[in-house]
Formats: C-alpha cells, sequence, structure tokens
C-alpha cells in the first residue's frame, strides 16, 4: 500500500475540513459554510463514507488531498506529506538519491565545514586577519558576533585554501564542487576563490554550513561574492541567518528581512534578533516560504533606495501570496539598515518603525511613484498592477478584505475593482449546459469510485473510444491510467489533469451517489454508453450523407451507405444483447 491509501485509511476528511469550517451532521452527510467562496447558505457538504466534499455554491470539489491543496496551497505532493506527517504515517525517503549522490554530499557537508574552520583560523591566528579584525571592528562587529556567526577571513592569496585542504588531502573535485576553488582559465591547476575577503558562512536550517558569502577588505570586485548552487546550496531557498534567528521570529511573531549582511548583523547585535536576509538576489516565493513557517508576520527593512524600493515591493507581494502579514519599514534615502542603526541607534530606530507602512499601502504608493493619478490612463496602470498582486492572495476572505482597502487608498469603487479582481462569482464554477452527463456516465463514475476492484476489472478491457464525444471521456482518459495500474486514482492528479469544470461535476456526481457497485452493474452502464456512442456516430454519419446528397456527390455516398448499414446491424446487436440481459 503506498503513502496516499495510507492516508486514506488513516485520515478522515471531516476532521480535516473541519479546521477551515463548522461542520454539522445533516443525514448521511455533514455540511456547513464553504471554506472556498463567503456565503449564507452552508452548501459546502462533506460525506464521510465517501471521504469526499462538494460544494454546491461554488462547485469546489475533491478528496481530502484537494482539501489541502487549496486551503494550505501546497502542490499535490506537498499535499501527501502534510498529511502524512499529520497521522504520523511515515514517507518513504524521497527522490532516493544514489549511494555515490549521497557520498558526494557528505563530502561537501565536510568540505564547507574545513573551509569554516579554516577562515577561522586566517581571522584569529595570522598577521593578515589582524587586518581583517580591524575592519570588523571599524563596522562595529563585536567579537561574540563574530564568534556567533562564525565570521572568518580568506588570504589574500591564490592558493592559500588549496595547498592547505592538498596537504590534508581533501579532493581538488570536491572543493571544485563546493564552489572554494575555480579551475585555472587555459591552464592546468585551480586557484581559490574567496581571496582577501570577510567570509560569512551560510547555514542551512538545520545549521549545517552549506556556502560563504564573501565581503573584500582590499577593494577588489564584486564587493560581495558568493558561493554558487552547489548539491547542497541553492541560493533561492536559504535565507541568511534563519538557523540562528527561527525561535526568535517564532517567539516574536514577526521577522525582519533585510538585504544584506551586515544589515543582518547590525539589527542582530543591535538585539533585533528575529532578523534574516535575502542577501541581494530577488527574494524567492521559497524563501517567503521558509519564513512563514515561523511568523505570520514580517517588516520588510530593505535599502532606501530605488532598488530597495523594488525588492521590498516584491517582498510585499510574495508575503501576499503566502499569506504573511508584510508591513514596510522605509528608511531615508541612501541609508540601510546598518547605516541607519548607526546613525539614530536602536531606540530610535525602534521608535520610527512604529510608524511603518502596511505592505497594501506601500504597494499602491509604489507603483503610483512617477505618475499622475488625475490621468485616467496613469491611474487604470497603477489600478491594475495592484489588482495583479490582490489577485495572487490565495485566500478569498483575505482577498476581498484587501480589494475594500485598495479600493479606499486608490479611490476607486468597489464595483469597479471587483471587476478586476479573482471575485468569488469568477471564481464560482459554471456548469454550462454542455457539461451533461447521462445516467450511465455518472452511475459508472460512482461505481468506480466506490469499488476499486470492479474499477480495476472493468478497466481490462475497456476500450476508451466509446466515450468518444460524452463529457466524461476527459475524466475517464485519466482514471483509465490509475486504474489499469490497479491503484486508487487521487484527485490531486484529476485535478491536474481535467478542467475545473469536470472536475467540480465529478466531485457533485459522487456525492449525490449510492454505496455498492457490481461488475454486472458497470457491464450495464458500459453498453449503454456504447449504445449512446454507436447512436450518436451513427447521426453523424447520417448528416454526412444528407450534405453529400445536397452538394450532388453521389459517387463518394455509396461507401458510406455501407458502412451505416454496419453500424444500424451492430447497434441491432447490441440491444439485444442488452434485452437478454
Ligand atoms: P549592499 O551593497 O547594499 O551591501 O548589498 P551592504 O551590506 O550595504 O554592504 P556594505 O555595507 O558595503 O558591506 C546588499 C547585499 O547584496 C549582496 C550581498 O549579499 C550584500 O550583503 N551583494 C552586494 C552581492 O552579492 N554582491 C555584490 O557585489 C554586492
Ligand atoms: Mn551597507
Amino acid at each position: 500500500m503506498d503513502v496516499t491509501d495510507q492516508i486514506r485509511q488513516t485520515a478522515n476528511i471531516v476532521e480535516m475540513a473541519s479546521l477551515y469550517t463548522t461542520l454539522r451532521k445533516r443525514g448521511s452527510k455533514h455540511v456547513g459554510l464553504c471554506p472556498f467562496h463567503s456565503e449564507k447558505d452552508g452548501s459546502f457538504t462533506v460525506d464521510e463514507d465517501k471521504q469526499l466534499y462538494h460544494c454546491f455554491g461554488c462547485g469546489a470539489g475533491g478528496d481530502i488531498f484537494t482539501l489541502v491543496m487549496e486551503k494550505e496551497d501546497l502542490t499535490f505532493p506537498e499535499s501527501v506529506k502534510f498529511l502524512a506527517e499529520k497521522y504520523n504515517i511515515p514517507l518513504p525517503e524521497q527522490k532516493r538519491r544514489s549511494p555515490k549522490e549521497k557520498k558526494i554530499e557528505e563530502d561537501l557537508f565536510l568540505a564547507c565545514e574545513s573551509a569554516m574552520a579554516f577562515f577561522k583560523k586566517n581571522l584569529f591566528n595570522t598577521k593578515e586577519g589582524e587586518e581583517a579584525m580591524r575592519y570588523l571592528s571599524k563596522r562595529s562587529i563585536p567579537e561574540d558576533v563574530i564568534q556567533e556567526l562564525k565570521i572568518g577571513y580568506a588570504l589574500n592569496s591564490w592558493d592559500a585554501l588549496l595547498t592547505s585542504f592538498q596537504e590534508k588531502g581533501l579532493s581538488t573535485f570536491i572543493l571544485e564542487k563546493a564552489g572554494l576553488i575555480l579551475k585555472r582559465q587555459n591552464k592546468e591547476g585551480h586557484y581559490d576563490r574567496f581571496r582577501g575577503r570577510i567570509i560569512f558562512p551560510i547555514f542551512n536550517l538545520t545549521g549545517k554550513v552549506v556556502a560563504f558569502g564573501g565581503r573584500t577588505i582590499i577593494d577588489d570586485d564584486p564587493k560581495y561574492l558568493n558561493s554558487p548552487d552547489t548539491p547542497i546550496y541553492t541560493k533561492g531557498k536559504i535565507l541568511y541567518g534563519l538557523h540562528l534567528t527561527k525561535q526568535a521570529i517564532r517567539e516574536k511573531t514577526f521577522s525582519i528581512l533585510v538585504e544584506g549582511y551586515t544589515d543582518f548583523v547590525a539589527l542582530y547585535r543591535n538585539g533585533f534578533q528575529n532578523c534574516v536576509a535575502s542577501l541581494g538576489t530577488a527574494l524567492t516565493s521559497e524563501q517567503m516560504t521558509a519564513v512563514a513557517r515561523f511568523a505570520p508576520r514580517m517588516m520588510i527593512c530593505y535599502d532606501g533606495d530605488i532598488a530597495g524600493r523594488k525588492a521590498a515591493a516584491r517582498a510585499v507581494s510574495l508575503s501576499m501570496e503566502k499569506g504573511v502579514q508584510a508591513k514596510v519599514f522605509s528608511l531615508p534615502e541612501g541609508s540601510d539598515p546598518d547605516s541607519y542603526l548607526e546613525e539614530v541607534g536602536a531606540d530610535r530606530f525602534k521608535a520610527e518603525w512604529k510608524k511603518s507602512t502596511p505592505g497594501l499601502r506601500f504597494l499602491v504608493d509604489y507603483f503610483s511613484t512617477g505618475k499622475k493619478k488625475q490621468v485616467p490612463e496613469e491611474k487604470s496602470k497603477i489600478v491594475r498592477d495592484v489588482v495583479e498582486v490582490l489577485n495572487r492572495i490565495p485566500d478569498a476572505v483575505t482577498r476581498s478584505e484587501y480589494v475594500k482597502q485598495a479600493c479606499d487608498l486608490l479611490s476607486v469603487d468597489e464595483r469597479t475593482l471587483c471587476g478586476l479582481t479573482k471575485t468569488e462569482k469568477q471564481t464560482k464554477i459554471p456548469v454550462t449546459k454542455k457539461q451533461v452527463l447521462f445516467n450511465a456516465e455518472k452511475r459508472l463514475l460512482q461505481i468506480f469510485f466506490a469499488d476499486t476492484g470492479v474499477a480495476v476489472e472493468t478497466f481490462k478491457d475497456l476500450d476508451l473510444q466509446y466515450f468518444d464525444g460524452l463529457t466524461s471521456k476527459p475524466i475517464f482518459t485519466v482514471l483509465a491510467e490509475f486504474f489499469q495500474k490497479g491503484k486508487n486514482p487521487d484527485f490531486g492528479s484529476l485535478r491536474d489533469n481535467l478542467d475545473p469544470e469536470l472536475l467540480s461535476l465529478l466531485s457533485r456526481v459522487l456525492m449525490e451517489g449510492e454505496t455498492g457497485a457490481s461488475c454486472e452493474e458497470a457491464q450495464d452502464c458500459l453498453r449503454s454508453i456504447k449504445t449512446l456512442a454507436i447512436e450518436k456516430k451513427l447521426k453523424a454519419l447520417g448528416a454526412r450523407i444528407n450534405e453529400l446528397e445536397r452538394n450532388g456527390e453521389r459517387d463518394s455516398i455509396g461507401p458510406l451507405l455501407k458502412e451505416r448499414q454496419a453500424m444500424t446491424e451492430e447497434l441491432i446487436a447490441h440491444t439485444r444483447t442488452e434485452n437478454t440481459l
């Protein structure tokens, strides 16, 4: 049994759904206010026996996996992980790495660990290190912080690290993979990546050193140099300092996001220990998710320049997407958190951040910069830029609240703004006329979901061609992939492969179904579907013949008439067997 099946057996959809809405038992079902749209009626229905849900108001529907995917904003594999953890089901080790890959990773961790020790020794025990120490003290980085952040120094030499590590027997292959040394161009051999730089080790969440950032103290270019991505380090996934500050972030219930190493250090040593740094690259959605785990709120404190405001706008937008409530602490032009703290001191810094701007307001200001609100075309651009961000907010209630606030801030009436945003009306899935299922299709779907055994048996020799032209064809096509492998279908995959309307139709049909199923009944349904298919083809053929007759193309008609004859016979034979059953 695979993990998804184990979860299906252990987890209970009523329990999960109750986390998102209050359910009351009504008959064999549980009903409540839909967690996917705002309503007063209670159209949201959960069927405990079938472990499915469907909202008769907005059309949302699925199983426990889609419920979690939607509500926790997760992908299908993430929802499996989420539920497995919740219900204590052991996960198979994901993406099994080969022993060779594992060995390389171990060696990389070791190389980084050794390099960190080497840089530390350079800082504390060499002549050159004294100069580096003076630089650090000039920048007001005290020794206890140096120790805590494990700051070091890379000697101004082409091969100090390389030579030392070769003596220790570390392979150049690993050192190069770790980004510590580089291949010489047009020549044999390697050279050190970091030279004449203060070294800031970068740690993963478990506290292992995985990469380095180096600040030049010899006026080299670039000012900061970082390790490249390696098998143990992906830039976009790690936030500097989080391993050290996650606890403080949790306790204070908010994080402070800065851009640079020195900004981090400045905040950290001034008592703001709930900070993290995004390190100059554009903040990624994975980084936002990483901090969101520890606190629901964030103070964005980027540089007071155009680049800083642009980066802050991006961070606000990501925060909204991830359900993090963000504020922006705007610094005076030309300041960064490091320089500003130095200038005004911790107390005034804190007093001023009380006046920080709520995320949405910051965005409106940001998008309005340099535009004339009284010019309709320019105003439209501002509004649309804001709306683009609002539309990424996954939670409908939060989104609609932000829309209200945006109306005030932008001086736009609510109807106009709602017309542009993902409102309930638009997310509401219209079950259009053509999306009807014949009774046989409906019942067949119900049977398949009620009894996997019957489904597997039926799909053994099922010709999907019979579903041609039927609304349910895409559903049966996806189901075939599962049942032919003897597996249970999951709504996660159905969701990835089907139009929302179809998925909604399916969850509604399943909700209406009776329990119990047999192979015979399934065959009955199939026969009806087959009849429908032949009738449909006959009709099409008839139309084609008429058309040819009208156009006087008598020669082409002959074969078609024959085909019609054969089909009619098949239909008669088919109906006969149906009647004898
Ligand atoms: P800043 O240039 O604002 O750095 O870049 P800073 O922290 O104020 O630098 P100091 O005070 O002069 O030492 C912010 C961050 O952008 C990344 C670094 O992570 C830096 O901390 N950066 C900057 C680079 O990666 N490379 C660079 O050349 C410059
Ligand atoms: Mn600075």
